[in-house]
């Protein structure tokens, strides 16, 4: 699928990071400094693949902004690494990271990374998700319209 970046930046309350190509996040932990005892993401895998639109979603803390920054490179982790393989053809379709507060933004990503307290929970698109009956069939079901 094709998300016109348009439709995108229109879309109220969500955030997103663009890049051209590849994304990994390699088993990244993080705290932030002032905090120093408090882990915010820990052991995070994912790898997003070029062209591919991700959104992330989970509760309010549950670490989406910081995994965002942490590939903004605005923090280091404190364990791991974030790489990012540039596409050589300029004309390829944007990766996508979408952090999404909107229903309808979540279920067209080709993939959805559920966080929890700094952890994947759950990855997959909206339909096997919602049969997994876990926290984001929660989120769904708690909030309509919205999550968090
Ligand atoms: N600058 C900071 N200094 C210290 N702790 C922070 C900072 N920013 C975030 N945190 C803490 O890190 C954890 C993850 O926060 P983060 O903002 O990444 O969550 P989020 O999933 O983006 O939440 P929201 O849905 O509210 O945007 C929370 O416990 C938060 O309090
Ligand atoms: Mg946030």
């Amino acid at each position: 699928m094709d998300l016109l970046p348009s439709d995108q930046v229109l879309s109220k309350g969500v955030k997103l990071q663009r890049v051209m190509g590849h994304i990994q996040f390699v088993n990244v932990s993080f705290r932030y400094p002032s905090r120093a005892k408090t882990p915010v993401l820990d052991g995070i895998n994912v790898s997003v693949q070029a062209h591919e639109v991700v959104a992330i979603v989970g509760l309010s803390g549950s670490g989406k902004s910081t995994l965002v920054n942490l590939l903004l490179r605005l923090y280091e982790p404190i364990t791991g690494q974030t790489v990012i393989k540039f596409c050589s053809d300029m004309k390829a379709k944007r990766t996508v990271i979408v952090i999404a507060r909107r229903l309808s933004t979540i279920k067209a990503a080709d993939r959805i990374v559920v966080m929890d307290v700094g952890r994947i929970t759950e990855m997959g698109n909206h339909t096997e998700l919602l049969e997994k009956d876990g926290l984001y069939a929660k989120l769904v079901g708690a909030q309509t319209d919205t999550l968090a």
